[in-house]
């Protein structure tokens, strides 16, 4: 099968690649580029696990093809924190938003794309970013938590950074 040429950044690196024409997004970020951290639960975008950021909007990498990407740049959950955990990522911890973790990098896109555009979200709009994220442990209650106490560390460095 002939392979296309592709270039993207993916957690601020850039990677050039020989994929072929159906390998899913979700493959070549797992198997090619040796990120793991994106989970693939379903793979018919159903339960969101596969979400990552693209051009900072958060979607099903299962339903992409890898060429689709080329020029584009990504976030994993791998690029969240570099050196510490994201302050979302430290919000889920404190607040117990997970339990085996398996939907965990999903929702911190769903979380991410909502506050980089709403960083004051109401309850109902934490519900509404996450609904196409299937979590089977928590409840849902301690994920909302987590993206509400991580929207309040968000704005206090923001304010502290002005
Ligand atoms: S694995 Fe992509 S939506 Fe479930
Ligand atoms: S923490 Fe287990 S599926 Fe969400």
């Amino acid at each position: 099968m002939d392979k296309i040429a592709i270039s993207l950044t993916v957690n601020g690196r850039l990677r050039q690649a020989l994929v072929p024409s159906r390998m899913l997004l979700s493959d070549f970020i797992r198997h090619e580029l040796a990120l793991p951290g994106t989970h693939v639960g379903c793979e018919h975008g159903v339960c969101g696990a596969c979400n990552l950021l693209v051009d900072g909007k958060a979607v099903r990498s299962c339903l992409m093809f890898a060429v689709q990407l080329d020029g584009s740049t990504i976030t994993t959950v791998e690029g969240f924190g570099q050196d510490d955990l994201h302050p979302i990522q430290h919000a889920f911890w404190e607040e117990h938003g997970l339990q085996c973790g398996f939907c965990t990098p999903g929702m911190l896109a769903a979380a991410k794309e909502l506050l980089d555009h709403n960083p004051d979200p109401t309850d109902e709009e934490i519900r509404e970013a996450i609904a196409g994220n299937l979590c089977r442990c928590t409840g849902y209650q301690y994920i909302i938590n987590a993206i509400r106490s991580a929207a309040a560390k968000l704005r206090t460095a923001e304010t502290e950074a002005a």
